[in-house]
């Protein structure tokens, strides 16, 4: 069975397109393969952040995806700086990536625009970290969207040439597109992707915001003139992507669903109960979470632990394969 790992990286709050892209096929997935959830604080680390907005948006996360079923007693949700392996990793396999490698990737080049004198070093070698989070778990398929697949191309690259270098020490991984479940845009904005970091937050949709909320911003969905309920991307984006939200949130199709609406203001009101619908159960559990944080505590320790053993196991090979010196001894005093 292919082993997978997914990361959540604690930048903003989890929305929408985050629900129906990762965490609703990780919910589904994880009685029937080997997946592996992580909130990648570390990450988090690379860009300007506030420490208590971290710590804090790290708990929500783990809260959620507890909420949502994944992990959810499989041990196999966890947050990456519980896992010091993970540092550990990505010092060794700064030894085996290029300058030149890590400053051509598009995401490093698009954060750190112009701004290079003040980028965050760890900016850089941010997808030399990501290897070390998908070679440390023996990960043969990363799931992501095109947006990082290039960084799940370099860890496949540096596994591949570590283990000519230097000898058999990685798994190498593949990424893999998911089966586009629906394709979520911003709803102010419906030819950009629907994403917590978008710079004005009306047209993102986000798990915990309350109903009245929801309905608020879809509401005020941006659609078009023509007044027409049909479903075609290219010439009416905003329509065809309340209809690709309803359809989501029902499992139905949105060619199917427009003959039902002969108007915007039903098709919104649907949308609108579609998605409160789709996300109370999530919201009650997930605030039933919130109030107990030590469960979540609990959930992520057992998560780090399960991990601990095989992440120790492959930092030992890759150690001694790079020609450390090994002292076998167990420790003393
Ligand atoms: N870079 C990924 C993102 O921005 C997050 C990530 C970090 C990740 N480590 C990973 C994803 C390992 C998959 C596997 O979405």
């Amino acid at each position: 069975m292919p082993r997978q790992l997914t990361g959540f990286k604690p930048t903003g709050p989890l929305q929408l397109g985050n629900y129906f892209g990762a965490i609703a096929p990780l919910a589904r997935r994880r009685r029937d393969a080997d997946t592996t959830a992580m909130i990648v604080d570390l990450h988090a680390l690379t860009v300007e952040h506030d420490p208590a907005g971290l710590r804090r948006r790290t708990l929500e996360i783990a809260a959620l995806l507890l909420a949502a079923g994944v992990g959810e007693d499989t041990d196999r949700l966890l947050v990456q700086s519980h896992v010091p392996e993970h540092t550990e990793l990505h010092y060794l396999l700064e030894s085996a990536a290029s300058y030149g490698e890590a400053h051509r990737m598009i995401q490093f080049k698009q954060k750190a625009g112009s701004a290079r004198e003040r980028t965050r070093l760890s900016l850089l070698t941010y997808p030399v970290l990501m290897a070390a989070d998908i070679l440390l778990h023996d990960t043969d398929e990363v799931p992501v969207g095109a947006d990082q697949s290039q960084h799940v191309e370099l860890a496949r690259r540096m596994a591949y040439r570590f283990n000519r270098r230097y000898g058999d020490t990685f798994t190498i991984p593949a990424p893999v597109n998911p089966p586009v479940a629906a394709r979520i845009m911003d709803l102010a904005d419906p030819n950009r992707k629907m994403d917590k970091t978008n710079q004005s937050e009306a047209g993102v949709l986000y798990l915990l915001d309350p109903p009245g909320v929801l309905r608020r911003k879809i509401n005020r969905a941006t659609t078009d003139s023509d007044g027409e309920v049909r479903y075609d991307p290219e010439r009416k984006p905003g329509v065809s992507n309340l209809l690709e939200i309803l359809a989501a949130c029902v499992d139905g199709d949105p060619r199917r669903l427009a003959s039902q609406f002969d108007s915007y203001a039903p098709l919104k009101q649907a949308v609108g109960d579609a998605v409160v619908d789709r996300l109370a159960p999530l919201q009650r559990r997930h605030a039933e979470l919130a109030a107990r944080p030590e469960k979540v505590l609990a959930a992520l320790r057992a998560g780090a632990s399960h991990a601990r053993q095989r992440a120790a196991d492959t930092v030992a090979r890759a150690r001694s394969a790079v020609g450390l010196l090994i002292d076998d001894a167990p420790p003393t005093g």
